[in-house]
């Protein structure tokens, strides 16, 4: 990290007055900073972006010298204070900065103004250092001349005087954590049992009982997190605000929550899977309190510390919280297969990675690797210390870095001191480099060997690596940690083995065909989790073209009775693999679609026509095995779609969230121009946020091209489709298997990267424009207009590079697929 200049190394900040005046109509905001400190140099660098400087005093001159380079304000002298007076512009379509948020009340246009700083955003809003090791206290004055802003947040608790809220003094804190938030907001509040003040927000066009669940969980969850932690929440009170425009899913700022509104907001008629959602979402978020705000790392490069840690711990808490909603299953469902994807690509970042620049900085935080990997490695090290001494070591980690900044070795300190074990040794060596290895079975009577190789479903070659597994096997004649590359021990051949019990390792078993004929018949009695492991690793060995198609889809049928929701998840999720081997209107999909009728056939009527009482799990599962259902084309499945639709066209929350989208769906995609019309009025209008993107998704199943060339325009307007949900319209249209409007979509992508670069570059969620051709390309022909496209793109921007890389990997790798196993699925559909 020697290359990076850190501007601490001039000053370090102790303290900011910061005094700041907002005037939406003009697009205008502005103020002064007062920053006092320790001068360590002879001049003074601060961060300030896109900001026009009018003056600068400082303890020493009224008139110093200061120039600005870049994102830099550079001001002469050994200073003790300075204060800066500048000005900003609101842009009109930036979610990033201090920002405006657009919304409609009654058919009346309204704002708000809001914040996101992480990663490099302050500098946008106010001259700062803007680094995590640079903590300081701030005292936030805010004036805005709109008497709609009726409510002003920020981290702190503030007061009211005229037209100015003055905010109490934060403690020591990062600037990527400052936030605040204004306008015509409602609340509903709570609060906690040792006395902190629960508050949550949404803009007056919302109802204030969405609020009422994220009061409950944001409650609970900071008692669980005082308890388990063993420190207490550091501030007086915890906001949670519902954000109209949010380009994130939420973002931690100390005492200010932000979210995006199907984040936060849940009304009666939502999905039940939306508030397990919901609940993850801000229990990461108020983990994120303490990990990440009261304890921060040094720099971005362990960026992995923040999020992975608030990953686990969002799926601990709300185990405890609320037990019934499976989050482990849903995890092994979701972020697993994210992570084992993704890993599986040459050219995948490691989860703890180098960075120097702001752009790099922002495309660290791939979902699959820096959340869903390196949560899998945390669970690692807690299922290797054990859970008392992971608590213990946490506890000690708090007290001795409170206010202060680490690196991954402090917390490895702590965890080791607390265990008695050398965690660093066994987790380094997965944190630091990309991939994961595949461990094979071989069997030759009483003689077992396991073998591990480098995983790659892009033809990469092994580099030849190896890492130390910890194996989690159901025999005691395997040893607790495989590091070689291969061992050979005695097992009685009639032996079953199973690698991996419990899928908490990161890494993948290859058996020989004894071992899974045997797990295959068990299957039935292993957990949601296992069954979920063995079909995901079915899936990536034929995509490692280690094997065909062939065993998943035996497998499929030997588990197809299951009634665990994951596991119902995965099966319809790898006949979506297969259907994908299938052209359109031919008659292998034809009869895929016969099998996948049957195959679902009993739960549908289990869950459809039989008038039990549903579990929340099969609630929770409904909708896909509707879709699935209407896919296969189950006459009563498309009847019930239209009886659904007919009786509650006039209120569609009345179809329960569970399986409005697969109604919906169904219903678009076999509906003429009027449904659609009729529909996307009902998006227009529609103030509930998940309802309104359910709407929204079923539109983009319409087989018509001019009405996928209509949505698209709509993105591109960026007023009816809100520029925060643009990823999703763009996605769901590329996915679609009919080729005129999957193509539609990706010439789309490649007309509009200008606006897509100028709306999102820098943000979150910009490479995922990349990914998603990535996962949605499949033909030879896409693949070179991929490369054409991209290749010098990734040269000119370098943050780029990697999504590119990666990306480009995956088609190649699904191109090889498909070639090998399209023979194989005709084959196999044609003996059924
Ligand atoms: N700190 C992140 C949000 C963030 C990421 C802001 C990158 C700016 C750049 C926050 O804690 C987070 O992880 N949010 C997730 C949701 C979470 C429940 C996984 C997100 O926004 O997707
Ligand atoms: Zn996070």
């Amino acid at each position: 990290m020697s290359t990076i200049k850190y501007l601490t190394e001039y000053f370090k900040p102790t303290h900011y007055d910061l005094d700041l005046t907002i005037d939406k109509k003009n697009r205008y905001f502005g103020g002064t900073v007062t920053m006092a400190g320790n001068a360590k140099a002879d001049e003074v660098h601060l961060h300030a972006k896109d900001l026009t400087i009018k003056s600068v005093r400082t303890n020493l001159s009224d008139q110093p010298t200061w120039r600005t380079d870049g994102d830099q304000l550079i001001i002469k002298g050994r200073l003790k204070t300075v204060t800066v007076e500048y000005e900003g512009k609101f842009s009109e379509t930036a979610m990033n900065g201090l920002y405006l948020c657009k919304y409609k009340r009654d058919g009346v246009d309204k704002e708000l103004f809001a914040t996101q700083f992480e990663s490099s955003y302050a500098r946008e809003a106010f001259p700062c250092i803007d680094e995590p090791a640079a903590k300081a206290t701030f005292d936030i004055k805010i004036t805005t001349n709109d008497p709609d802003d009726k409510v002003v947040l920020s981290n702190m608790p503030g007061h009211r005087e005229g037209n100015t809220w003055i905010f109490d003094t934060t403690p020591k804190m990062s600037t990527y954590l400052v936030a605040f938030v204004g306008g015509d907001l409602i609340s509903q509040s709570t609060t906690t049992k040792n006395g902190v003040k629960i508050n949550a927000y949404a803009t007056s066009a919302q109802q204030p009982e969405a609020l009422d669940y994220a009061v409950e969980v944001a409650k609970s969850s900071v008692e669980f997190y005082e308890d388990y932690f063993g420190v207490k929440y550091p501030l007086p009170k915890l906001d949670n605000v519902a954000l109209p425009d949010f380009s994130a899913g939420a973002m931690e700022n100390w005492g200010l929550i932000t979210y995006r509104e199907t984040a936060l907001l849940n009304y009666p008629s939502a999905a039940k899977s939306d508030r397990e959602t919901i609940a993850t979402v801000i229990a990461h978020e108020i983990a994120h309190q303490w990990f990440g705000d009261l304890v921060t790392m040094k720099w971005w490069n362990d960026l992995w510390l923040n999020e992975s840690f608030a990953s686990v711990m969002e799926n601990f808490t709300v185990d405890k919280l609320y037990p019934e909603y499976h989050v482990w299953d849903s995890f092994n469902y979701g972020d697993v297969h994210a992570a084992l994807s993704r890993d599986s690509l040459s050219g995948v970042q490691s989860v703890r990675q180098d960075v120097t620049s702001p752009e790099e900085i922002a495309t660290l935080f791939d979902g699959a690797i820096v959340y869903a990997k390196g949560e899998r490695l945390l669970k690692m090290a807690k299922a290797y210390t054990g859970e008392e001494a992971f608590r213990a070591g946490l506890n000690s980690y708090f007290k001795a870095h409170a206010y202060g900044n680490t690196t991954a070795d402090d917390l490895w300190y702590e965890l080791g001191k607390a265990s008695g074990k050398d965690v660093k040794g066994l987790i380094d060596p997965w944190l630091n480099r990309p991939g994961y290895p595949v461990v094979t079975i071989e069997r030759q009577d009483d003689k077992v060997t396991l073998t591990q190789h480098e995983f790659h479903t892009d033809g990469s070659a092994d580099s030849g690596r190896t890492w130390p597994i910890p194996l989690f096997s159901n025999r005691h004649e395997l040893p607790e940690v495989l590091d070689e590359r291969s061992i050979t021990v005695k097992i009685p051949s009639s032996g079953k083995i199973e690698l991996n019990v419990g899928n908490n390792a990161h890494f993948i078993t290859q058996y020989d065909k004894v071992s899974l004929d045997q797990l295959q018949r068990d299957l039935g009695h292993a957990t949601a989790i296992d069954q979920v492991k063995l079909i995901e690793e079915s899936l990536l060995l034929s995509r490692a073209g280690l094997t065909t198609i062939s065993p998943l889809v035996h497998l499929l049928v030997n588990v197809h009775s299951s009634d665990n929701r994951i596991t119902v998840q995965k099966i319809s999720s790898a006949l979506g693999s297969l259907a994908s081997l299938t052209d359109i209107n031919s008659a292998e999909e034809t009869h895929l679609k016969q099998y996948t009728r049957n195959l679902f056939g009993d739960e549908f009527h289990q869950l459809f026509l039989s008038g039990k009482k549903l579990t929340l799990d099969e609630e929770r599962m409904q909708g896909c095995v509707l879709s699935n259902s209407t896919w296969g084309e189950n006459p009563e499945a498309l009847k019930y779609c239209d009886d659904m639709y007919n009786q509650h066209r006039s209120d569609l929350a009345q179809i329960s969230g569970d399986i409005r989208v697969s109604v919906l769906s169904s219903i678009v995609k076999r509906g003429d121009d009027t449904v659609f019309d009729e529909l996307w009025q009902k998006y227009l209008a529609e103030t509930n946020p998940d309802l309104r993107l359910d709407i929204g998704s079923a539109l983009t199943s319409t087989k018509n091209v001019e009405k996928a060339k209509f949505i698209l325009a709509q993105v591109l307007e960026a007023k009816n489709i809100k520029p925060q949900d643009s990823l999703y319209f763009v996605a769901w249209l590329l996915y679609r298997k009919q080729p005129d409007i999957h193509s539609l979509a990706w010439q789309w992508i490649r007309d509009n990267w200008n606006w897509i670069e100028e709306v999102f570059g820098g943000d979150m969620s910009y490479t995922d424009y990349i990914r998603i051709a990535g996962s949605g390309l499949h033909t030879d022909a896409e693949l070179v207009e991929f490369d054409q496209f991209f290749n010098s793109k990734a040269e000119a921007v370098c943050s780029l590079k990697r999504a590119v890389t990666t990306s480009h990997n995956s088609i190649v790798g699904r191109l090889q697929w498909i070639k090998t196993n399209k023979p194989v699925l005709q084959k196999l559909l044609s003996e059924e």
